[in-house]
C-alpha cells in the first residue's frame, strides 16, 4: 500500500483522480493504560502503520469505498445523516462527517476511498487512524483550519456518540500529534502534549509488538463496566476523577473492587510519571522495564482486563530477557508490548511463540514498534 496505490484505488472506483491522499497512523500505549477516561496521563507512540484515504469533494451522496471491505461501497449525505444510518466500517467515516456537522462547522460531501495496514481488532487503534484520517481530509477540503486538538475531540466524538464505542481520548490524541522517534506524553485533562524523545535503536532496544490475535471477547460491555467502576470509585472519594485520589483515599474505599480499580488508576498514573522522569532525566530506558511489568501486574489483578494470551505473553517475554512487558490497549486480547535488546528480541518473539504453540494456540505476530508521524497529507 502506497499512497501510489491508493490514488489507482480510487481512480479505479471514482473513474477520476482524487484531490488528494491523506494518512493517520495506528498506535501502541507504553504505558498509561486505562488512565485517559479518568482524567490521568498515557505515553504512546504512533506506529508506522497507518491508514490511507483518497478523497474529493463530490456533489453528494457521499460515496465511501474501502479496499479492505473488497471495495464494499457505502452512500450517505452529509447534511443529514444520523447515527444508526452507517453500520460497520463506514460508520467511522460518516460519524466524523457528522462530528463536524455537530460542532457547528459547514460539511462537504466527499467521495472517498480507504485503504490501510493497521490490522482491524488487534487493540492498534484502527478505528482512531481511520478517523484521524478521514478528520484532516475533511478539514482540508471543507477549508477548515482546526487545530490537532480539535480534530482530536472530533474524531472521537465520532468514536463514541456515531460509533457507540464509550472510549477515552488517547487514540485519536496519539494518532494526530505522533511524531517519528519521540513518544506523546498526555495529560487527559488539560490536553498539554509534551513530545519526549524515544530513541532506543541507539540504545541497542527495541519495543517490540506481540499481537497475540486471542479472539476479543465482551470488550464493549467490560469497558464500559471499567469506567462505570472508576466513575462510581470517584463519587465514593469526592473527587472530580480518580485523577485526583490518593492511594490513602483508595484504601478507605469499602468496596473491594472499586479499591482495586481505583488502585490501578492511581499506580498507573504515577508510574506514567516515573517513566517520563526517567527517559527525561536521560536515563537508560531499560530501567523503565520493571514499570512496564508492574503495570501489567496491575491490568491483571486489579483492572482485571488481562486474559490467559496476554499474561502468557508478558510473562514468557520477561523470562526470555525483556527488561519488561505489558499488555498494551483496552486488553481482553490484542497485543502486548515488550522492551527487548535489539539483539534478543528475534529469541524473545520465538519464546512466545513455542509457549503458544505448546498450549495449542495460534501462533502470534511480531513487529518492532517504531515512533512516527501523526496524520498528514501524503500526496
Ligand atoms: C482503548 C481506548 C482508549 C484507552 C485504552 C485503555 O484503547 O480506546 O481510549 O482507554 O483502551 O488505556
Amino acid at each position: 500500500m502506497t499512497p501510489g496505490s491508493v490514488l489507482a484505488e480510487f481512480v479505479a472506483a471514482f473513474g477520476h483522480e482524487p484531490a488528494g491522499v491523506w494518512a493517520a497512523p495506528g498506535r501502541v500505549n507504553l504505558i498509561g493504560e486505562h488512565t485517559d477516561y479518568n482524567d490521568g496521563f498515557v505515553l504512546p507512540l504512533a506506529l508506522p502503520l497507518r491508514t490511507l484515504v483518497a478523497a474529493r469533494v463530490s456533489g453528494g451522496p457521499s460515496t465511501v469505498a474501502s479496499v479492505q471491505e473488497d471495495g464494499e461501497t457505502v452512500r450517505f449525505d452529509a447534511a443529514t445523516v444520523v447515527p444508526a444510518d452507517v453500520p460497520g466500517w463506514a460508520g467511522y467515516v460518516a460519524g466524523v462527517v457528522w462530528a463536524f456537522r455537530e460542532a457547528g462547522l459547514p460539511v462537504v460531501d466527499l467521495e472517498l476511498l480507504v485503504d490501510g495496514n493497521v490490522p482491524v481488532g488487534a487493540g492498534l487503534s484502527s478505528s482512531a487512524a481511520l478517523e484521524c484520517a478521514v478528520a484532516v481530509a475533511l478539514a482540508e477540503l471543507a477549508a477548515l483550519t482546526p487545530d490537532r486538538t480539535e480534530l482530536a475531540r472530533l474524531a472521537r466524538r465520532a468514536e463514541n456518540d456515531f460509533v457507540g464505542a464509550p472510549t477515552g481520548g488517547m487514540d485519536q490524541m496519539v494518532s494526530l500529534y505522533g511524531e517519528a522517534g519521540g513518544l506523546v506524553f498526555l495529560d487527559t485533562r488539560t490536553e498539554e502534549i509534551e513530545h519526549i524523545p524515544f530513541d532506543l535503536a541507539a540504545q541497542g532496544l527495541e519495543l517490540l509488538v506481540i499481537d497475540t490475535r486471542a479472539p476479543h471477547a465482551l470488550v464493549d460491555g467490560q469497558y464500559g463496566a471499567r469506567r462505570a467502576d472508576c466513575a462510581r470509585a470517584a463519587e465514593l472519594l469526592g473527587v472530580p476523577a480518580l485523577r485526583d485520589a490518593t492511594l490513602d483515599g483508595v484504601d478507605s474505599l469499602a468496596d473491594e473492587r472499586l479499591r482495586r480499580r481505583a488502585r490501578h488508576v492511581v499506580t498507573e498514573n504515577a508510574r506514567v510519571l516515573d517513566v517520563v522522569g526517567m527517559l527525561k532525566a536521560g536515563e537508560d530506558p531499560r530501567e523503565i522495564g520493571p514499570l512496564l511489568t508492574a503495570s501489567h501486574a496491575s491490568l491483571r489483578d486489579d483492572f482485571e482486563v488481562t486474559v490467559p494470551h496476554l499474561d502468557v505473553a508478558a510473562d514468557v517475554a520477561a523470562a526470555a530477557g525483556a527488561h519488561g512487558a505489558r499488555m498494551t490497549g483496552g486488553g481482553f486480547g490484542g497485543c502486548v508490548i515488550a522492551l527487548c535488546d535489539a539483539d534478543r528480541s528475534g529469541a524473545v518473539a520465538e519464546a512466545v511463540t513455542e509457549a503458544y504453540a505448546a498450549r495449542g494456540w495460534d501462533s502470534p505476530a511480531a513487529f518492532p514498534a517504531v515512533p512516527s508521524a501523526g496524520a498528514h497529507r501524503l500526496a
